[in-house]
């Protein structure tokens, strides 16, 4: 796979890439990832990249011509272009999978106000929101949307691991709690279940954990008439 991020700070979105299991891909060849930056592409003697709202409003957009001028350049025929935005779509496990599976993605970040909104009529396949929360500035959402890309890549966590084991491979539940050792720490034990050496009381542990975690932390990802919400109630118009 080949990324390319096209940024006013291209340093933001490549330093948590270039470190851990995204450091060990590009060094094996599996994914290859640059960054540029915007003002290359910006005319002009002072190399503008932003320009204030038609029509009045707060703040500053990023202009079309650099922004078009860098997809002409960097886009491939198999290209993915995406813009991360906080008006985009939720990005989701189920999404990073969807993308780990394209030759080329090309990124583009928002800043400031956000894009003249040509750019995403004309060159943007795909708005995607990292999350409900507005950054300062998109290479952050971008190195996030990388990075849950790169690990799921064949190859990326080595042959020991497998990312079909982790939360949400079930989108519907989060992981249960895990421990390590000293079994016995500042009075803190290790559930002894999990010492028994018993798989099939392990298992049945770790589902019930699991759900009772979901229902505190993420109840949403409990679907209503599902019974796991807890509800006294579960199922819709239910006595
Ligand atoms: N840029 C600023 N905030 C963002 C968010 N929540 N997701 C994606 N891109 C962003």
């Amino acid at each position: 796979m080949r990324i390319d991020i096209v940024t006013l700070f291209p340093e933001i979105a490549l330093a948590p890439l270039n470190e851990s299991i995204p450091r060990r891909a590009q060094a094996s060849g599996i994914v290859e990832i640059h960054a540029h930056d915007l003002r290359r592409w910006a005319p002009g003697k002072h190399r503008k990249t932003d320009d204030y709202l038609c029509g009045g409003g707060q703040g500053m957009l990023l202009k079309p011509e650099p922004l078009f001028a860098a997809v002409e350049e960097l886009r491939q025929e198999s290209s993915v272009v995406i813009l991360s935005t906080p008006q985009g779509k939720p990005f989701v496990q189920a999404e990073a999978r969807r993308l780990a599976t394209c030759p080329h993605l090309l990124f583009l970040c928002g800043h400031y106000e956000g894009v003249d909104h040509r750019v995403i009529e004309e060159i943007v396949d795909e708005e995607i929101s990292i999350g409900d929360y507005v950054l300062t500035n998109g290479a952050l959402a971008s190195a996030v949307i990388c990075d849950a890309i790169v690990r799921l890549l064949p190859g990326a966590l080595g042959d020991e691991r497998s990312p079909e084991d982790e939360s949400f491979s079930d989108p519907n539940l989060l992981e249960a709690p895990a421990y390590t050792k000293p079994v016995e720490f500042r009075g803190l034990h290790v559930p002894d279940v999990l010492l028994s050496g018993h798989h099939g009381e392990i298992e049945k542990w770790k589902e019930s954990r699991a759900l009772e975690r979901t229902r505190a932390n993420r109840p949403d990802l409990l679907g209503p008439g599902t019974g796991l919400r807890g509800d006294t109630n579960p199922l819709p118009g239910g006595s």
